[in-house]
């Protein structure tokens, strides 16, 4: 069996198609699992995958590589707050915000701490996904290690958590529950509509071209007008206009409508 075969029989077995995401970087990781964890062959990896026990578990957890922490860069949380809320607040004051690969919940969190300055909790609705069920399980345990909240300015770390029994820091009910958590592949499922903010951080650099254009076009249909789309630090489309997104700051797009219709060609 090659790569393209377990790719074949990965994709039956778990959903997730690995085609979209960067095949070199892809195969590199998964081959130096297989070896890690004692096996020969792609085969006998899979034979063993098919167990679905906690093998598999790890191995999901492995390829979608949820690294992350709060507050992570924290200019880019400056200009959110000081740039982009006020415009967002302007036009609605109950905004409808998705971070679509949020990882085990530091991402969302942030965001709903930062937002608990301007709005009472009542108002802030966050939706978080990802592809990643442990994640997500974790995200809604919401307790994490010293290291996961050190950026965290220490205004939100006094407010927002408290210390638990096993040394963690625990998030207190009042951010938890202004986020709800779902399992959603940017590749297939479906997405949620007339989002006022799209959080899409460090995970596009994962995906081929073909998968990047394929999610622009479908987060143009999902903002609302004049939505934003805050991707991460490095990250930049290099023809936003194709998706009808004018580029605010490098990492910052919002959906223009009145941006004139252009032929595919030109924009290639
Ligand atoms: C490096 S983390 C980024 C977390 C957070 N956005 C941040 O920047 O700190 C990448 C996340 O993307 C998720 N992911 C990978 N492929 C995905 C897909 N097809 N659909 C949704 N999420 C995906 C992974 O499970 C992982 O949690």
């Amino acid at each position: 069996m090659d790569y393209n075969l377990f790719k074949y029989e990965f994709h039956k077995l778990s959903g997730i198609d690995l085609n979209y995401y960067k095949e070199k970087q892809m195969k590199r990781r998964i081959e130096s699992q297989i070896k890690r964890s004692g096996f020969e062959s792609y085969s006998d990896f899979l034979a063993a995958l098919r167990k679905k026990d906690s093998l598999y578990e790890a191995f999901l957890s492995y390829i979608t590589i949820n690294v992350t922490e709060f507050y992570r860069n924290p200019g880019q949380w400056d200009t959110f707050e000081k740039e982009i809320l006020p415009m967002v607040l302007q036009r609605s004051s109950t905004p409808k915000i998705w971070s679509c690969a949020c990882s085990t919940g530091e991402e969302p969190y942030t965001i709903a701490m930062i937002l608990a300055k301007y709005l009472t909790p009542d108002k802030i609705k966050i939706l978080a996904s990802d592809i990643d069920d442990a994640a997500i399980a974790k995200a809604k345990e919401a307790k994490y290690s010293f290291k996961s909240v050190e950026s965290l300015p220490n205004e939100f770390k006094s407010k927002y958590f408290r210390h638990s029994e096993d040394d963690k820091f625990e998030l207190k009910c009042l951010i938890k529950r202004c986020v709800e958590f779902r399992h959603l592949d940017l590749l297939k499922d479906d997405y949620p509509m007339d989002c006022d903010i799209i959080v899409c951080r460090n995970v596009l650099i994962y995906f081929t071209e073909t998968a990047k254009d394929m999610i622009y076009k479908r987060f143009n249909k999902s903002l609302k007008p004049n939505g934003i789309l805050y991707l991460g630090n490095t990250e930049q489309i290099i023809k936003p206009d194709k998706y009808k997104l004018k580029s605010l700051k490098t990492f910052y797009y919002t959906k223009d409508e009145e941006l004139p219709e252009k032929p595919e060609e030109e924009l290639q």
